[in-house]
């Protein structure tokens, strides 16, 4: 018997000819953050759709909370909250009202609801709001709203499309504190991000998804020791191409991302030293990160 929380083997799925999920497997263990990380189109918000039994396997199985899916997801979808990468509110109602509706989901009744009102609009930050309308909300209100919702019946399992884009830093720094202390009391999550420190800080596992396959899975740190595992050095201004030129024999691997060209060096002062009186350049040296391992992996004008 399983008691892993959420369980894949080797799903696939198709949308007419393409393959969008290709042979996925991953296991998240109760009481575990699992982030699925990836760039667009990558597959992550089809693999949460899939858990919850919204988009069909074409192949594979998933389990989740014990049961198959999607034959007994309803089953569990009781003990889930879900946050879906776009806010789906109710405009029409007031904040209290679209949580009344929610719990009705959830077979709560008026009072139920009622009685974690108070908490769940403190969670968000919203409690002047209760009384208004959701038209009237900030697109960041919203969508701590949305993540609010999620909470409403005590879920065991979170799965969170992207919680927090569109939120401000503040915003978003009080929601990876409650994230954490809803870790603390034993829940599990699933989230997807683009944000790579949300992941480092709050994820124990990653994986990296590309084009609906796993290009890499493990725990933050352990994955920027195995993939970077030296200094970074960021380098702005100047032509990044022949910059590149000029560094590569001091560097183990060198990225260019835009108009910024990230260096990966086991020894930045010999970098430095290459670089010296070219005006108009910025450096910024600094440890190695998961968005290195992100661009690393995901890379498309990856240099040796
Ligand atoms: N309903 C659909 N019909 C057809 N193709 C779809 C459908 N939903 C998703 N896709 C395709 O499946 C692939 C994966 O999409 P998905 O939304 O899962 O990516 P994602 O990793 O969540 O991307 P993002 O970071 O942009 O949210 C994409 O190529 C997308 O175009
Ligand atoms: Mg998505």
């Amino acid at each position: 018997m399983s008691t892993a929380a959420i369980d894949l083997t080797s799903v696939r799925k198709s949308y007419g000819d393409k393959i969008v999920i290709d042979g996925l497997s991953f296991t998240v263990a109760p009481g575990e953050c699992f982030g699925l990380l990836g760039p667009n189109g990558a597959g992550k918000s089809t693999i949460a759709r899939m858990l919850l039994g919204i988009a069909p396997l074409d192949a594979g199985k998933i389990k989740v909370l014990g049961e198959p899916v999607p034959a007994r997801i309803r089953l569990a979808r009781a003990r889930i909250g879900v946050v879906p990468q776009f806010d789906n509110l109710d405009l029409e109602f007031t904040v209290r009202e679209s949580l009344l509706v929610f719990g009705r989901y959830f077979s709560m009744s008026a009072r139920d609801v009622e009685a974690v009102t108070p908490s769940l609009l403190e969670f968000a930050r919203l409690e002047d709001k209760a009384n208004a309308r959701i038209a009237d909300l900030s697109g960041g209100m919203k969508r701590r709203l949305t993540l609010a919702r999620a909470l409403i019946n005590n879920p065991q399992l979170l799965v969170m499309d992207e919680p927090t884009t569109g939120l401000d830093p503040h915003a978003r720094h009080l929601i990876w504190e409650r994230l954490r202390s809803l870790l603390a009391r034993g829940k599990t999550i699933l989230l997807t991000t683009h944000f790579m420190e949300e992941a480092e800080r709050l994820c124990d596992r990653v994986c990296v998804l590309e084009e609906g396959r796993k290009i890499a899975e493990g725990r933050p740190h352990a994955l920027i020791q195995e993939k970077i595992g030296c200094h970074v050095i960021e380098i702005y201004g100047g032509n990044p191409h022949e910059l590149r030129t000029l560094i590569r024999p001091y560097a183990q691997h060198i990225e260019v991302s835009g108009e910024t060209l990230f260096c990966y060096a086991p020894d930045p002062e010999q970098v430095r030293v290459q670089l010296l009186g070219r005006t108009g350049l910025r450096l910024l040296q600094r440890p190695p990160n998961l968005e290195d391992v992100f661009l690393r992996l995901t890379g498309r004008e990856m240099e040796k």
